[in-house]
């Protein structure tokens, strides 16, 4: 069986990652099922060469070519797979587009994923970053998923203990779950939906709208209109997302720095510590809207690195760290990249 996979060798990944980064990888393989990892792991041709997975591309930064053998996940799917406890289980392949999915679970009158419209990538790298947006995480709306290890050729299931979700982390991201890869994702969405509101800017732009009693889609559509208007669209201007996690500090350090910068955007969080907002610390040192090279810092929001056109990994990289350093030697205060550095 192992000779039916098609492998390829020297294939560009630029359309492959949505900072449009023009990298290579030595090795490709296009993942549409679980059969595919099986066959890979009686294989001989590859056999020592480290793997790397790459979903939607959304949470990479290439700076050079991938010497490992890329395995680029193309699992499709999504159904209604039951129901438990008032919840509507359904379940997407890891490969499916990670937006359209949540257009189908709207389109099929099912709400409870609607904050997170519009974030790119797929279904399978949601729960390896613990996305989150506008008062709404993974973790909150996840039932399970599974994977193919790896190490050993075994598929099963995880519930949410096992993937030890934290914020924009889970153990997917660490050396004891490096070797799992997910194949698909079953959401638990409620069958009695309220909407969820908490983020106080979703809450006024539902106001501003004249909604009173907003419907799953109506939410979406609100979410979507606010992205658009802050974050750049990776089809016209490569980028990440967010590019640092907003940096989480002791309560005590939040104090001392609010005496010095009353202004700073913090909240607190339930141990007492205090989760700062990357974005606003990045702009206070005059980054917003700077280039370094091709790479630069998003206009409107100083959270998100951007191509300009003709970036390399290496120029977004040096850009990173100049930034890192400013707010360090202004603040006190280490910033962590969200993208995994390849
Ligand atoms: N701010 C500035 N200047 C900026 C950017 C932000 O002063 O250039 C201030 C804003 O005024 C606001 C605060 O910083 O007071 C926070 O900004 P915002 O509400 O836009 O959210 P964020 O902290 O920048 C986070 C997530 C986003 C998510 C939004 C909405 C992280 C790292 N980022 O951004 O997630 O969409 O909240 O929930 O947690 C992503 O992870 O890729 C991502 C886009």
């Amino acid at each position: 069986m192992s000779n039916a996979l098609t492998i390829e060798h020297d294939v560009s990944l630029q359309a492959f990652n949505t900072f449009g980064l023009a990298a290579r990888a030595c090795h490709y393989l296009r993942v549409t099922g679980a059969a595919d990892l099986a066959a890979l792991g009686t294989d001989a041709r590859l056999a020592g060469v480290p793997r790397f997975v790459l979903g939607g591309g959304s949470n990479v930064l290439l700076t050079r070519d991938v010497e490992a053998l890329v395995l680029h996940m193309a699992i499709g799917g999504r159904a209604i797979v039951g129901e438990e406890g008032g919840n509507v289980l359904v379940r997407a392949g890891a490969g499916e587009n990670w937006h359209d999915f949540v257009d189908y679970t709207l389109g099929q009158g099912l709400g409870g994923l609607e904050n997170l419209s519009l974030i790119p990538g797929t279904v399978g790298a949601a729960p390896i970053q613990n996305i989150g947006a506008y008062g709404l995480e993974i973790k909150d709306v996840f039932h399970s998923l599974s994977v193919f290890d790896l190490a050993n050729g075994a598929v099963r299931t995880m519930a949410a203990p096992e993937c030890r979700f934290g914020y924009r982390d889970s153990v997917f991201k660490h050396a004891d779950g490096a070797n799992l890869v997910v194949l698909d994702v079953t959401f638990a969405l409620p069958r009695a939906w309220q909407p969820n509101l908490r983020y106080a800017e979703l809450a006024q732009a539902v106001l501003a709208a004249g909604i009173a009693a907003p419907t799953p889609r109506q939410v979406s559509d609100t979410v979507i209109a606010i992205r658009r208007r802050k974050l750049p669209d990776p089809r016209e201007i490569g980028n990440a997302g967010s590019f640092f996690k907003n940096p989480v500090v002791p309560g005590e350090q939040c104090r001392a720095l609010l005496a010095r910068f009353p202004q700073l955007v913090h909240h607190a969080q339930p141990d007492g510590s205090e989760k700062l907002a990357a974005g606003w610390l990045i702009d206070q040192c005059g980054w917003k809207g700077k280039n370094m090279g091709a790479a630069g810092v998003y206009p409107k929001q100083a959270l998100v690195l951007v191509n300009n056109g003709g970036a390399t990994g290496a120029e977004l990289q040096a850009l990173a760290r100049a930034i890192q350093q400013d707010v360090r030697e202004r603040f006190g205060v280490e910033l962590e990249p969200e993208p995994v550095f390849v």
